[in-house]
């Protein structure tokens, strides 16, 4: 058997018994990002992206959460390289038909607009994932989450992985201690993780991704009153058990879809986690420093903030120092330089 599963899973539970050690176990990689990138070279870049971001999450608010996705699943498969924008071609094969990505993923078209401007006033300057990465904190700022800094310098890959796309991402039927691996993994920590899950405060779910959650377990977690009978009724009528509507969607967050606030931790107090992983961070056994982390940022929205913030930036840091040297900025985003 592999020793590296063995030892994963041998520390793995020594972070479930004893909570205090999830914060200290691994860090992002060190990349080579500052704020001041493009200050000579492209010093309107940030500008332009928050302009058209406005507009794309004015003309519809869901954009915000699918680019503040977008960016979650191009950092965990190779490092934030905007392997996640390229297309297949035939000699190479993209992550966007990876499982959880296909019919899902969205806010493609949102990003080969910014980069058009970009390119037409810097050409050749800025990378796609310094774009996607800028793109998401915007998307959150305009739909009222917290500012960060972004510090930027990525390059862009000339490659893409479907394998790691299938294996790195965690999906909502996935327990929670499975899903916390590929965190610690990635160099971020339990804590990062719940405060990072906090982006389902906006966006929206398929009745594929939560009908073995309504179907399931929703009924016991469930803190029963009339607004949450309601709720639970109408997810029921989106999704139905069997016939189909796979594709009928909902917000995670009912009470406030549209606004990036602290609302979604509400929610799992309440046992209404639209997901299935999203529910277990507050009702799993194993969940007993999550259950805490949840608590702190329903009765914490600063707290929240704070840590989201934190979060996205660590998150945006992990880089691939294989590909680094390899990458390049490419003028599409769909396709490397040719
Ligand atoms: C525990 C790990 C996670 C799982 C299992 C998970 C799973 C999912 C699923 C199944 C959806 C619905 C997709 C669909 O039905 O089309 C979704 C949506 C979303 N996720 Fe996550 N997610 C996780 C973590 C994250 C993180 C870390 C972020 C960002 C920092 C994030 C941001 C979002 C956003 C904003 C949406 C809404 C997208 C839209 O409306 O287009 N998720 N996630």
């Amino acid at each position: 058997m592999d020793c590296s599963f063995l030892l994963k899973f041998f520390f793995l539970h020594i972070v479930l018994l004893f909570g205090f050690l999830g914060d200290n176990i691994m860090y992002a990689s060190e990349p080579q990002l500052t704020l001041d990138y493009y200050a000579s070279t492209c010093p309107t870049v940030f500008d332009i992206v928050r302009k058209e971001m406005e507009c794309s999450v004015l003309s519809d608010p869901r954009n915000a959460a699918s680019i503040v996705r977008l960016h979650f699943h191009d950092c965990f498969i190779q490092g934030c390289d905007g392997s996640i924008l390229l297309d297949d071609t035939i000699t190479l094969k993209g992550e966007k038909k990876a499982a959880t990505n296909i019919h899902s993923l969205k806010g493609f078209g949102v990003i080969d607009q910014i980069k058009n401007f970009v390119e037409s006033e810097c050409p050749g300057i800025v990378s796609c994932a310094d774009i996607l990465t800028i793109a998401a904190r915007d998307a959150v700022i305009l739909v009222g989450g917290p500012y960060w800094d972004v510090p930027v310098g990525r390059k862009d890959s000339v490659t893409a992985s479907f394998e790691l796309a299938n294996t790195n991402l965690p999906t909502p039927d996935e327990s929670l201690v499975s899903i916390i691996p590929k965190f610690l993994y990635q160099g971020l920590s339990v804590t990062d993780m719940v405060a990072l899950v906090g982006a389902h405060t906006i966006g929206m779910a398929k009745c594929e991704n939560f009908r073995s959650r309504i179907y399931g377990d929703y009924g016991s977690t469930l803190v029963k009153n009339p607004i949450s009978d309601n709720q639970f009724n109408n997810l029921k009528s989106i999704c139905p058990a069997t016939g189909g509507g796979d594709n009928n969607i909902t917000a995670m967050d009912y009470v406030t879809p549209n606004l990036f606030d602290n609302s979604f931790y509400h929610l799992l107090l309440n046992g209404e986690g639209v997901l299935n992983s999203d529910q277990e961070m507050y009702s799993s056994v194993f969940g007993i420093e999550t259950r805490e982390l949840v608590k702190k940022y329903a009765a914490d929205p600063l707290a929240f903030f704070h840590q989201f913030s934190d979060s996205m930036v660590k998150m945006g840091n992990i880089t691939n120092s294989e590909s680094f040297v390899t990458a390049e900025v490419r003028k599409n985003c769909r396709f490397v330089n040719t």
